[in-house]
């Protein structure tokens, strides 16, 4: 089976909320995709290479992912070479509407791109990756909810194409 893990750092719970309902659209791809959603803080840094894809979601600080997220970034470089064509993916919730949220995704994913995974940017909607203002209203849900959807259907066919060596 097709697994991503859904990795997020939340203090006060709005972005813990973006990460369930991108889980949820994970699920309901009609593709054998499964979710595995995890807190940054329960996630084993030596177990990144056993998923598919890999989304992370962060709180905007200063315009930037917070440290905790980067902490684990900082660690993969353990498996530096080996999350080569791992789907990757990124969203950020902010508490203002041009605070930061979207140089914040563009962080996480410039980071992924280091690591050699697959990025895919979507055409409508939130093109970057899913950023929510405050708690997340019906609109940014729907996001969420689709971007899971997406990045599951497109692990799938990633995972297809077999081009992990
Ligand atoms: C240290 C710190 C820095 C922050 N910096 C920004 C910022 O640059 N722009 C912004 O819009 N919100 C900023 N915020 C607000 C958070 O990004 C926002 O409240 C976020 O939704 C919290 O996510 P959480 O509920 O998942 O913890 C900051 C909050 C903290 C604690």
């Amino acid at each position: 089976m097709t697994n991503i893990l859904v990795c997020y750092y939340s203090k006060s719970g709005t972005t813990e909320k973006m990460a369930e309902e991108i889980a949820r659209g994970i699920e309901e791809s009609e593709n054998d995709v499964s979710a595995d959603l995890k807190q940054v803080s329960d996630v084993d840094v030596s177990k990144l290479i056993d998923y598919d894809g890999l989304i992370l979601g962060s709180p905007t600080y200063y315009g930037l992912p917070a440290a905790e997220i980067k902490k684990l970034l900082d660690e993969s470089i353990t498996h530096h070479g080996k999350l080569e064509w791992v789907v990757g993916g990124a969203f950020a919730s902010s508490a203002n509407p041009a605070g930061g949220n979207e140089t914040t995704v563009l962080a996480l994913l410039e980071s992924l791109l280091i690591h050699g995974m697959i990025i895919k940017g979507m055409p409508k909607g939130d093109h970057y990756g899913p950023v929510a203002i405050g708690d997340p209203d019906d609109r940014e849900l729907k996001q969420c909810r689709y971007y899971g959807r997406f990045l599951a259907d497109l692990t799938d066919r990633v995972s297809k194409w077999n081009l992990k060596k």
